[in-house]
């Protein structure tokens, strides 16, 4: 594709990466930015197929091929690219229509999505987890209330009944109630405070592989990653070996008995965790290489009942949430097909009270 030198050298100097793909998605056109974005020389790109560029793209080609045909312009504000090598980048997409050569072309802006952004939507996404809980939290516990009244009632009147046929219908919405209950004990969560002890972070990690063992007959592996330096922690072991369990458990079921777990911890410096910095905190890492987390379920992952599966409670995330909250961490996913990682930052604490 040629260009005038004088628009040229403004494409050059852009920021954003531009990229030119004829009908075919083959590339036509890439600017500096692009190449570097990429880390493929722009000689290279020239002719590429777009779609052999990257692993994986949170965009499917299908909409770039609509464009294309429908004559329509889109944009996307985080659209997930994962190159061969396994690095992955969160961008803004622009898409647009365009003639070159006289032929259907489309001009590709993109944007990396810089950290202080990333930073602030995880903050939007947290404050809208915590709305969420808290309207659970409150629902529940409305439910609850009356619920006890219905029950009591159910029962008192079913011990004045004569007749057994007209006790199995008290039987019934007592044993409903329950059931009930049961549901919402569980939306509640376990509301124990947590004891905080000094713990080895991996003397956790080994309990958890062991049990996890134990419940799967399956040929999945785990591996181990460990980093030896990490100090002893001021945590409430039982709350993190559920939230770590709990992860894993998913990527078990996930895997399907085939495939690979790594637990891998490291030592992460100056960390902000919801605003607050940190100079220490472990990652905790638990990395399968199963199918990856639906797209769609992206942005409510971690909110109760959120499921796909048919006898899924969807509670799994939402208790390991709860857990590494109390402790003052966060838990970050990245996911694409092939490749799901959680990752539990947890701040090193000096002092047992600082919790
Ligand atoms: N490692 C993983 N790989 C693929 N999907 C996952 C993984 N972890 C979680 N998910 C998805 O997240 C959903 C919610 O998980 P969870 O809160 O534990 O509830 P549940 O396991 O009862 O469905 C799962 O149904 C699944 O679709
Ligand atoms: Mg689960």
């Amino acid at each position: 594709m040629k260009l005038d030198p004088k628009t040229m050298q403004l494409v050059q100097h852009l920021s954003t990466s531009v990229l030119v793909v004829d009908k075919n998605l083959e590339v036509l056109f890439a600017n500096p930015s692009a190449e570097a974005l990429m880390e493929v020389s722009i000689n290279r790109l020239i002719g590429s197929h777009l779609p052999e560029l990257f692993i994986s793209c949170s965009l499917p080609v299908s909409h770039l091929y609509r464009a294309l045909v429908q004559t329509t312009n889109f944009s996307d504000s985080e659209v997930q690219i994962v190159f061969p090598d396994g690095r992955h980048i969160l961008v803004e997409l622009a898409i647009t229509n365009f003639v070159a050569n006289d032929d259907r072309a489309l001009i590709l802006e993109i944007k990396q999505i810089d950290q202080q952004k990333r930073i602030s939507k995880e903050n939007i996404q947290w404050t809208q987890q915590q709305a969420a809980k808290e309207l659970v939290r409150g629902l529940a516990h409305e439910i609850k209330n009356p619920l006890g009244g219905l029950r009591g009632a159910a029962q008192l009147l079913g011990k004045q009944l004569q007749s057994a046929e007209l006790q199995e219908f008290t039987d019934m919405i007592i044993e409903q109630a329950d059931r009930l209950r049961n549901l919402v004990d569980r939306l509640l969560g376990p509301n124990k405070p947590p004891n905080f002890q000094l713990h080895n972070v991996h003397e956790v990690m080994e309990k958890i592989r062991s049990l996890l063992e134990l419940d799967e007959i399956s040929q999945t592996t785990i591996t181990r990653d460990y980093d030896p330096s990490i100090p002893n922690l001021w945590i409430d072991s039982d709350k993190i070996q559920q939230a770590v369990l709990n992860i894993a458990r998913n990527s078990m079921q996930a895997l399907e008995g085939q495939g690979e777990i790594k637990f891998v911890t490291r030592i992460e410096r100056q960390l902000t965790i919801h605003g607050v910095r940190y100079p220490l905190c472990v990652q905790i890492k638990i990395i399968d290489n199963g199918p990856g987390i639906p797209p769609k379920l992206k942005d409510t992952l971690f909110y109760p009942m959120v499921t796909t599966k048919n006898d899924g409670t969807g509670l799994g995330l939402s208790i390991a949430q709860n857990m590494v909250d109390h402790h003052k961490g966060k838990i970050e996913v990245t996911s694409w097909p092939g490749h799901t990682e959680f990752t539990i930052y947890l701040p090193i604490i000096e002092h047992k009270e600082q919790h």
